[in-house]
């Protein structure tokens, strides 16, 4: 089947700036971690591009490791943007990263100049692209000068094969080192992408004023909890989600009465915005401008629907942040 990109694409994404820099991302990215590798079906996943870029959603994150297996989910988007985004390449923010464990020896893990640079043009390679908008070090390396670290992502830019640089899940102290090794290679850091959602907060002691001082964007991954914050664990684990599968990163015993009896008192909230549950995770997040954007991953186009109709309502009242602080809190 063909795809032609909506001419709409552009009317209803809201695009916040990335820190201090030129560049605007859509405040939902789509991230590629689950649901595109070579255990998935192409076609419905193709779809869910088409899907994304025909509502605005100008920025795809992917990492070397995204599959399963490995690399399969860059090769996969890859293919899809031979067939049906040749034209489009310009209009597109295209991440990937290089931090965890990926080949086999002692080269293909962590935070050295020759895994970054090596493991950078193995993504090119399956993507069939000639540079990526943004390369990160997925993870801090305790093990390896951070001079390192961000010296082989500033060189990355200076041979044209990334455009901007970014850094997932340092804190706050590192971020800060990170941004002034950056800035003096002048290369500054772009953006910072840690997970944060309602559930996950680590976020807030610290990292997201170092951000904002440092004109850093940041981009929330994992900002449902997986699934957890939307209406799909209510009752119980269903058939095919994330918490049932073996190659899932959301555990079953994740999925706790606990947690469950929040998400319900949530979705109490979220109903009454008349939003579903994920509407509401998402437009929480946004409501700190610091977020440049939030990065959601999606198994169907229906749920990628369904995170975009959060734009409707960013809103919130002093009374529902309250309540929605005392469950988070206190249950
Ligand atoms: N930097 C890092 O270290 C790191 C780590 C993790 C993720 N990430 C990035 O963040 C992206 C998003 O992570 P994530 O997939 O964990 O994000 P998420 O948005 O928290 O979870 C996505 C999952 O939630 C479920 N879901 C999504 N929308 C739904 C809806 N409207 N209703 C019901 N269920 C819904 C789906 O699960 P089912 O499959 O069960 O349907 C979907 O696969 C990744 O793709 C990746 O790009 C980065």
């Amino acid at each position: 089947m063909d795809y032609q990109p909506s001419e709409k694409r552009y009317s209803d994404m809201i695009y916040r700036r990335c820190g201090k820099s030129g560049i605007d991302l859509p405040v939902i990215s789509l991230g590629l971690w689950h649901n595109f590798g070579g255990v998935d079906t192409f076609e419905p996943f193709r779809k869910i591009i088409w899907k994304a870029f025909d509502a605005g959603i100008t920025h795809f994150d992917l990492a070397n490791n995204y599959g399963p297996p490995p690399g399969s989910a860059e090769e996969n988007f890859g293919r899809i943007l031979k067939m049906d985004f040749q034209s489009h390449r310009d209009e597109m923010i295209i991440s990937t990263k290089a931090g965890w464990d990926m080949w086999p020896g002692p080269y293909g893990d962590f935070g050295s100049r020759k895994y970054l640079i090596a493991s950078l043009n193995q993504s090119l390679k399956r993507m069939q692209l000639d540079y990526v908008d943004i390369f990160y070090s997925h993870r801090p390396d305790p093990f390896t000068p951070l001079e390192e670290t961000m010296g082989a992502l500033a060189s990355t830019i200076n041979s044209g094969k990334s455009l901007y640089t970014g850094i997932s899940s340092y804190e706050a102290e590192r971020t800060q080192q990170a941004a002034d090794l950056l800035k003096s290679y002048r290369t500054p850091c772009l953006i910072h992408q840690p997970q944060y959602s309602m559930f996950e907060r680590w976020v807030e002691d610290g990292l997201m004023n170092v951000l904002g001082e440092n004109g850093i964007g940041c981009i929330a991954f994992s900002p449902l909890a997986q699934g957890l914050l939307t209406n799909k664990y209510l009752n119980g684990i269903p058939e095919g989600s994330r918490a049932a599968k073996v190659t899932g990163f959301l555990q079953a015993n994740e999925v706790t009465v606990e947690r469950i009896e929040k998400v319900t008192k949530l979705n109490g909230i979220a109903k009454n915005r008349n939003q579903s549950l994920a509407q509401m995770a998402i437009a929480w997040l946004l409501k700190d401008e610091r977020v440049t954007s939030v990065l959601v991953g999606a198994s169907s186009t229906e749920q990628l629907v369904d995170n975009l109709a959060s734009l409707a309502n960013l809103k919130f009242q002093h009374e529902e942040l309250k309540m929605i602080e005392e469950i988070l809190t206190n249950g």
